[in-house]
This record gives structure tokens, C-alpha cells and sequence, in this order.
């Protein structure tokens, strides 16, 4: 099992939502969030370094089995790359454990 973090804009929800249905990856959570990547152009201003603004942004978590990774990173890719900076980032991590509280089912079974 692995989770995928996403951070994409804002604007871009309901068509990477849309997507996901679509290739049924049907669960998610997300939460609005803010953030900045790396600094582009200029981050020093009269010798002091400067504090990036927070830009509002909004993240996925999808917990799925390892086989709906790769559709699940293209889908996202697909709908949330515009090309231009700040278009979000994907980050991939093990799962260890799921459990599904109505049932107790684990694992697997229970995402
Ligand atoms: N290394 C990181 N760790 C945690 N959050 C990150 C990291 N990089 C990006 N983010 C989050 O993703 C959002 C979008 O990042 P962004 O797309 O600007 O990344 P970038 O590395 O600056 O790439 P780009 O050059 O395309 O702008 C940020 O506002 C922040 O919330
Ligand atoms: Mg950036």
C-alpha cells in the first residue's frame, strides 16, 4: 500500500477529482492548504533574505493498493500540469497500516 500526497492549485480540484473518478480511484481527502516550492527569481532584497509569501494550494491524500499508483500519479499529472511553476508536486510514501473501523477489516481489503 502507498500514500499519495499531492499538492496541486487550487483551481485544479474538480478536474483532477473528475479525473480520478473517472480511472476509479474513488477515495480521497482534501485540505486546503498553504505552501510555498523553491524560490524563483530574486529571494534577496536589500542583503536580507526574503520569507516567501504562503500560497494557498490545495492537497490529496489518496491511500491505495500498489498497483493503482502508477494510474493514480498519471491521472494527476494529467490534469494538473500546466507547464508553468508552481503547478504542485506528487510525494509517494509506504503505507503500513489501514484499517477500516466500521468492519476492522486491514490492509488491503479494507482501502
Ligand atoms: N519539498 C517540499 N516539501 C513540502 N512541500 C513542498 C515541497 N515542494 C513543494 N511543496 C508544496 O507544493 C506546493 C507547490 O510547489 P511548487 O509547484 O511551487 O514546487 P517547486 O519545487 O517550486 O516547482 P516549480 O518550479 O514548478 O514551481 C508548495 O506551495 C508547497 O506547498
Ligand atoms: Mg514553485
Amino acid at each position: 500500500m502507498k500514500l499519495v500526497t499531492a499538492i496541486i492549485q487550487p483551481e485544479k480540484l474538480d478536474e483532477v477529482r473528475e479525473a480520478l473518478i473517472a480511472a476509479e480511484i474513488t477515495r480521497i481527502t482534501v485540505s486546503r492548504v498553504t505552501g510555498h516550492g523553491r524560490q524563483e527569481g530574486e529571494s534577496i532584497y536589500r542583503g536580507q533574505k526574503v520569507v516567501p509569501n504562503l500560497i494557498p494550494k490545495v492537497r490529496l491524500d489518496i491511500a491505495c493498493n500498489d498497483e493503482y499508483v502508477d494510474i493514480t500519479v498519471k491521472t494527476i499529472i494529467k490534469t494538473a500540469k500546466t507547464g508553468k511553476i508552481g503547478d504542485g508536486k506528487i510525494f509517494i510514501t509506504p503505507l503500513e497500516r489501514c484499517i477500516r473501523i466500521r468492519t476492522e477489516e486491514t490492509g488491503g481489503q479494507a482501502i
